[in-house]
């Protein structure tokens, strides 16, 4: 594992955005793992930015995203096919049939997760999965549990989980009750992670995460048993990685 706290913001998305950069310019047909939540958007400028400057192209990139809503249509301004529209693949050069968002309108929900299970396995291997963290140690919607599912499936959100979420929504009753996520097995099997954190509101649970114990309460503490886990934290969220 290898921790890296940036002063900047700026730093950190330009650190960000040039480990993808530079893995699609020595890979250009790399397959991403991409997040949602608003810890990656400013990895997502940077990227963009990198793509306009004719530093990077995505033209044969594959994406398969971690998680999205149960219920919500595609085309929903909160779905999270829209928003990786809205910050990346409505700017670059991806090809959109290459892109991998889970469908969380499926008539048959358990038939969806089986078949993104199954597009997954037919690209092979995810080079590098992009992950952020709940409050609670999610990652993707995997919640802190007894027992976690390998592959992809269906949860119900934790209240906390759709407390956080719901300021993008009018109102509690607008924020969904169910989502599909990949499972941690799916996360795990990627070649590279990258965790990002902002924000003192996480320093305690990446502490947790990364130096806590390996348990099921804390899904992301899984991540300390990947060979090739790099984490970028601001110095809010790293506060607690010093002390
Ligand atoms: C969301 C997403 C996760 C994300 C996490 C943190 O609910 N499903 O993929 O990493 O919660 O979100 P944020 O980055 O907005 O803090």
């Amino acid at each position: 594992m290898i921790i890296h706290i940036f002063d900047s913001q700026q730093e950190l998305n330009q650190t960000g955005a040039g480990i993808i950069t530079a893995l699609i310019q020595t890979k250009p047909n790399a397959v991403l793992g991409l997040a949602t939540g608003g810890t990656p958007v400013g990895i997502y400028e940077e990227l963009v930015k990198n793509y306009n400057l004719g530093r990077v192209s995505f033209s044969h990139v594959k994406s398969f995203n971690l998680d999205e809503y149960v219920g919500l249509p595609e085309d929903h301004p909160e779905s999270y096919r829209s928003y990786m529209n809205h910050h990346l693949f409505d700017h670059v050069d991806i090809q959109k049939d290459q892109t991998h968002v889970p469908n969380g309108n499926a008539a048959d929900v358990d038939a969806e997760c089986e078949e993104y299970d199954a597009r997954m396995a037919d690209v092979g291997q995810v080079d590098l999965q992009i992950l952020g963290i709940g409050h609670n140690g999610h990652i993707g919607f995997n919640e802190p549990d007894r027992e976690l599912t390998a592959g992809t499936h269906q949860v119900e959100l934790k209240a906390e989980t759709r407390q956080a979420n719901a300021r993008y929504f009018p109102s509690m009753d607008d924020v969904p009750t169910h989502a599909i996520t990949m499972g941690v097995g799916s996360i795990m099997k990627a070649k590279s992670i990258i965790l990002i954190v902002r924000g003192a509101d996480k320093a305690e649970i990446v502490k947790r995460a990364l130096y806590g114990p390996i348990t099921t309460d804390c899904p992301a503490s899984l991540l300390q048993t990947h060979p090739n886990l790099i984490v970028l934290v601001d110095k809010e969220a790293g506060r607690a990685l010093v002390e």
